[in-house]
């Protein structure tokens, strides 16, 4: 449902509107009680199943009752149960607002729908460059007061990135496409999915990637539809490493070698569990 929102606070009421021409207005219309159920990024056939016309979409689906005898379905991240508290024409819908009388939420990530795809939502880079667009506990915790390595690991990789930004978008990149590029190059001819597991992106992220770099003539499906960079991709590659090694080497010119030396090892430590620093002369 693309029409939710939030309301009040006090007392606690959101909306929703249902088109007047559904089959399950008159259900609605009627009903003292409701459920929002919030979809889990794993319920895409959920998501497509309850956006097809029908009277029972609950028959093929595994749902237990809420609190106040709606419908909860299994695997949501989220259920707001409500009763309804008013309704308002609104042209060929109806507004719904419910008060909400119980909710339960579990950790996991939300599916959602933005400009006619399914998508998960990620921090925006600017997130990462400035500790004012973070809420304050975890600005507290990523950046001065931590004791903990990794928050600052986080911080620095995110900002690393995103003053990267300038250099993907002359080359035409985005993160998604650097990903695919990089991966690419490291290891040609692999699968689609083998290359989704690479990039640390979701399967619709690196397909839009792949089918953005296919258009533009940087990679190309060879046999059993392997993917892989052309020469142009290769090219583009190498161009962007040119890149990375000076844009590194002017964000640390002023830590001495040795120290660089450290931060190595303790990178490496990171992820083998062992610490052995090799001095570089
Ligand atoms: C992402 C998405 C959001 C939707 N949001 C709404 C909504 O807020 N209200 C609504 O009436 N229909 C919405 N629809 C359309 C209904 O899902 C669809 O018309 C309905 O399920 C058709 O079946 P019915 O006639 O049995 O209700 C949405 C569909 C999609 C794909």
């Amino acid at each position: 449902m693309n029409s939710f929102a939030s309301v009040s606070l006090d007392p606690p009421l959101i909306l929703w509107s249902i088109r007047k021409q559904s089959t399950n207005f008159q259900a609605f219309k009627s009903a003292q009680y409701f459920a929002i159920n919030v979809m889990s990024s794993e319920q895409i056939d959920v998501s497509q199943h309850f956006s097809k016309s029908g009277e029972d979409k609950f028959s093929s689906v595994k749902v237990t009752d809420g609190k106040f005898g709606s419908p909860v379905i299994e695997g949501s991240l989220a259920v707001i149960e409500c009763s309804t508290d008013t309704m308002f024409p609104g042209g060929d819908h109806m507004i719904v607002v419910g008060r909400v009388e119980h909710f339960e939420t579990s950790p996991g990530e939300a599916l959602i729908f933005s400009q006619g795809r399914y998508v998960v939502a990620q921090d925006h880079p600017a997130m990462a460059a400035d500790p004012a667009l973070l809420p304050r506990s975890s600005t507290n915790g990523a950046q001065k007061q931590s004791a903990e390595l990794f928050p600052s690991l986080y911080w620095a990789f995110n900002s690393m990135s995103l003053k990267f930004e300038s250099h993907r978008q002359e080359l035409g990149l985005d993160i998604p496409k650097t990903r695919v590029l990089i991966q690419l190059f490291n290891n040609p001819n692999i699968s689609d999915e083998a290359l989704c597991g690479l990039c640390y992106l979701s399967r619709s992220a690196t397909t839009a990637a792949v089918e953005q770099l296919l258009a533009s003539g940087h990679v190309s499906r060879g046999q059993g539809r392997l993917l892989a960079l052309s020469e142009a991709g290769v090219a583009l590659r190498k161009i962007l490493a040119v890149r990375e090694v000076e844009y590194e080497r002017t964000r640390v010119k002023h830590v001495p070698k040795h120290d660089l030396d450290v931060a190595r090892g303790v990178l490496d430590a990171i992820v083998s569990g062992e610490f052995r620093v090799q001095y570089q002369k």
